[in-house]
């Protein structure tokens, strides 16, 4: 197999002697792009939330709600295009993190990236909840301040943890053999 389409430390997106569906695929390949999104919102939501302990500003308020609505609505496509990654990539048993249904099997070789989907989804429960912040706070009322920096850091810190995990499996010594 072309080391390009297999340069990560563990496991690779399908398998040699399968056909590989072409949609799973596509979402599988584009998981990595997608973390981008839910992730950089939450880390401004916060600094937005942060900020506006000191400063009372509408702008920064219509911000945080934008970026936290933003942070929900993007990490569904992102939870859609892991789940496909965890059913096209192997554990160190040669299997499928997901083999049937979408949650990842729990077994020793699966571990991190089982953390990995914990931490994923308990952040979407968080953010679900500061989107309900963000509409409400679109319609004029405001949440509490200190509520929305608890919650917003917690958001960031779980899928800080959780998106380095998913690197940990995604980018191995292997990734870049120039290097040594
Ligand atoms: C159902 C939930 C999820 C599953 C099953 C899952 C699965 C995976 C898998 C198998 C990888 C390995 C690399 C790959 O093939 O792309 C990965 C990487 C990654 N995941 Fe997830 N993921 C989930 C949700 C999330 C969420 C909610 C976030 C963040 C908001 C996230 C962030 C990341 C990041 C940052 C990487 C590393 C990508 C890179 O280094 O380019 N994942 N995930």
């Amino acid at each position: 197999m072309d080391p390009f389409l297999r340069p990560a430390g563990k496991g690779g997106h399908g398998s040699d002697d399968k056909e590989e569906t072409p949609v799973l695929q596509f979402l599988a390949q584009n998981h990595s792009a997608m973390t981008h999104l839910p992730t950089a919102s939450a880390v401004l939501a916060a600094a937005a939330a942060i900020a506006l302990l000191f400063v009372s500003r509408k702008e920064l308020s219509w911000f945080c709600a934008v970026l936290c609505i933003t942070a929900f609505v993007t990490v569904l496509p992102t939870l859609v295009t892991g789940i496909a990654a965890a059913k096209g990539r192997f554990n160190e048993e040669g299997k499928p993190f997901i083999q049937g249904g979408f949650i990842v099997e729990n077994i020793p070789a699966n571990a991190q990236i089982r953390r990995h989907q914990i931490l994923g989804i308990s952040g979407t429960v968080v953010a679900a909840f500061l989107a309900w912040f963000g509409v409400a706070s679109l319609r004029g009322r405001s949440p509490n301040r200190y509520l929305l920096v608890l919650l917003t850091v917690l958001l960031a810190i779980l899928w800080a943890v959780g998106g380095h995990i998913g690197g940990q499996e995604l980018w191995g010594p292997a990734t870049f053999p120039a290097f040594g």
